[in-house]
């Protein structure tokens, strides 16, 4: 290869860091229930202030990872481990890490009929100011009311879906839109965001890139997931990392986004057992 990219330390001690990263996987595997292992040693580590793009094709294991990251039963961790704020949280529930800062958005929301946004919202918002404050400390319903319409209007999210079922017959990119919603007012310090891209139109996509843009900064950095270089448009990643089979194969700068591309994974993907490149 004449455009071989240099060995890129992800690792934030490699990177010379002094401070610490606020998520950091080390030597990630996570397994399926029927012992398959999907994710095969992963090394990442993401600050704060940080936007930070995993891109690999379909059937790497991205959403397995991002599923392991915010605790799904169904993805276990067989060895390793994920620390938020230097914290391991492997053996802690989705709620408990959403409390401390985790948010992730899916690939493909869910449906919760009966539950409207606005409703949901609020006791998201509630049960991380409970865990914060150690005592319920609901949020006051004049300031629920201005931040939800503030950052709804802010992003776009046509009023009326407020008081709908959340996801319930939504659009693509109505889902997509109540995903950053969610993300602007729960105020995460990480965000993950699985193919959050894939089936936008161009005005959702603006709309999530600039959310995710807006977000990202002093108190929260990014992972974006994504299969397509199209988002990256968008959101100019500081740090892109190649994700094939379950394993970080390359890591490198914006450009690498573009290498991809313009190459596709082809280079990058595992050469079968006794098969000629
Ligand atoms: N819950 C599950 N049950 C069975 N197989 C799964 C499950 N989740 C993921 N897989 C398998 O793991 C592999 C990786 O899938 P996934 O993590 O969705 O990849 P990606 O998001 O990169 O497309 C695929 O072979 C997929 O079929
Ligand atoms: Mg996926």
């Amino acid at each position: 290869m004449d455009h071989e990219v240099a060995p890129f330390p992800s690792n934030h001690k490699e990177r010379g860091r002094t401070k610490l990263a606020l998520l950091e996987l080390n030597n990630l595997h996570v397994g399926l229930e029927d012992g398959t292992e999907i994710v095969k040693g992963v090394d990442l580590a993401v600050g704060t202030d940080e936007i930070h793009a995993m891109m690999g094709p379909n059937g790497s294991g991205k959403s397995t990872l991002a599923y392991a990251l915010m605790g799904h039963p169904a993805y276990e961790i067989t060895e390793g481990e994920i620390l938020l704020d230097g914290e391991n949280v492997n053996d802690l529930g989705a709620d408990e890490r959403a409390q401390r800062g985790l948010f992730l958005a899916f690939q493909y929301p869910h449906a919760i009929p009966g539950v409207t946004v606005t409703s949901f919202l609020r006791s998201a918002i509630n049960s991380i100011r409970k865990a914060r404050a150690g005592e319920d400390d609901p949020i006051p319903v004049r300031e629920f009311r201005t931040q939800v319409l503030a950052a709804m209007d802010e992003l776009k999210v046509p009023r009326e879906l407020a008081q709908r079922y959340l996801n319930d017959g939504f659009s693509g990119g109505e889902k997509k839109r109540v995903e950053i919603l969610q993300m602007a007012m729960l105020k995460p310090r990480i965000a993950v965001l699985d193919e959050t891209d894939s089936g936008l139109d161009i005005d959702a996509l603006k709309i999530v890139a600039a959310g995710v843009k807006a977000l990202t900064g002093p108190d929260m950095g990014a992972l974006v997931i994504t299969h397509y270089q199209r988002i990256l448009n968008y959101i100019k990643p500081d740090f892109v990392h190649v994700f094939v089979d379950g394993r970080i194969v390359e890591e490198g700068g914006p450009e690498l986004a573009h290498k991809l591309e313009a190459e596709g994974y082809e280079a990058f993907m595992p050469v079968p057992a006794g098969g000629e490149a």
